[in-house]
């Protein structure tokens, strides 16, 4: 009962019902508008990703999956020549692949949708049949790895612990349960009441806006803390673990995630806190060897001086530097979190092993 309840809350991405255009929550929005859009132009469904209408890794590949179906299909419907139409959906997919560099199933996801077109020998019409059924098995597999993932970091808190998180790594984010929020919202539903202190995260504000957004819904106590209080509530014995998602996973563990969570992660060593990186196995890049080979992605100053405030908060010539994420080091994460189990240091072997277990 519970579990269906969250099966049909937690589905803030998908295709509209006759399937011809993306449909989803547009995450710029919340807290205080819950606008759903559906979208089918292709630049439109690219600056959904570019301006973070979708956000969070998981969350942005699913939607480029279903990008590339609706797009292909509105091609297939003028009956284009075979040739032209399988050179169009590369050109599609290169477009929403470079929309945001830094997260790695954005062009999983893609990669995963031309290799389904490539080994499909027919016409467009039937291509666009197999993108449908692989778009959606993109997303389902993502929820049922969202669960997996909710499941393992769950054996890794106890009633009452305080748990503390940086961005939005929930449903908004990932499908069904979200990575970094899993535990947490399966703790609620099986009355294992954590407590969370969820980072503002400047200058998105993630936190703010969707991670305690979401938590307030569910029930689970939340308290927002601006980022520079981490520390104090560090400090003060309040936090029992750090749950944080990421963007991409180097082969050594290395792990880009929101800006921010690098320093996170150094607070939590000097207080001894054990920190959880949660996310799929399609979140771990395995051709990448380590955090200095992870692109971060560079976005406008304007997000930080102009966005959250009726008057500008500094002067128009101030220089700004806005990285969206940063790379904490693999010997300040405690263990990786994915939908096969917990990887341990050292994770160059522990990693590996996720994928030469071919279970
Ligand atoms: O810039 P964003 O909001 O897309 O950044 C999102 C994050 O950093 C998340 O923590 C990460 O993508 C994991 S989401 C399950």
């Amino acid at each position: 009962m519970e579990e269906t309840r969250w099966k049909e809350k937690n589905q803030y991405l998908g295709l509209t019902e006759d399937g011809r255009r993306v449909r989803l929550l547009d995450q710029s929005q919340l807290p205080n508008r819950e606008v759903w859009l559906e979208l089918e132009e292709p630049e439109e469904l690219a600056e959904a990703i570019r301006t973070l209408r979708v956000r969070g890794a998981p969350a942005i590949g699913v939607f480029a999956a279903y990008a590339l179906y609706v797009l292909a299909r509105r091609l297939a419907d003028r009956a284009p020549v075979e040739a032209a139409f399988r050179t169009r959906l590369r050109e599609w997919a290169a477009g929403l692949a470079a929309t945001r560099p830094t997260a790695v199933n954005l062009r999983w996801a893609l990669e995963r949708m031309l290799a389904r077109a490539d080994r499909t020998a027919g016409p467009p019409e039937q291509i666009v049949q197999v993108l449908e059924r692989e778009c959606r098995a993109i997303h389902r597999e993502d929820g049922e790895m969202c669960r997996r993932i909710a499941e393992h970091g769950l054996t890794l808190v106890g009633e009452g612990d305080g748990i503390l998180t940086h961005c939005n790594a929930g449903a908004l984010a990932a499908s069904r349960y979200g990575t970094a929020l899993g535990p947490i919202l399966l703790g609620q539903e099986r009355g294992k009441k954590l407590r969370v202190f969820a980072d503002e995260t400047r200058p998105l504000l993630q936190g703010g806006r969707l991670t305690a957004w979401e938590l307030a819904r569910a029930g689970v106590e939340v308290t927002l803390i601006c980022d520079n209080m981490a520390s104090m509530v560090m400090k003060n014995g309040w936090v029992q673990a750090c749950f944080v998602g990421c963007d991409r996973v180097a082969a050594n563990g290395d792990t880009a995630n929101k800006i921010g969570t690098s320093g996170v992660a150094i607070l939590a060593k000097h207080y001894g806190i054990p920190v959880y990186v949660l996310g799929p196995t399609s979140t771990i890049d395995m051709a990448c060897p380590d955090g200095d080979h992870i692109p971060i992605e560079e976005r406008d100053g304007e997000e930080i001086k102009t966005m959250w405030y009726e008057k500008p908060m500094a002067l128009p010539e101030v220089k700004c530097y806005n990285p969206a994420f940063d790379v904490t080091d693999h010997e300040l994460i405690a263990g990786i979190v994915t939908e096969k189990g917990i990887c341990r240091p050292p994770y160059t072997k522990s990693l590996k092993a996720l994928f030469d277990d071919k279970k």
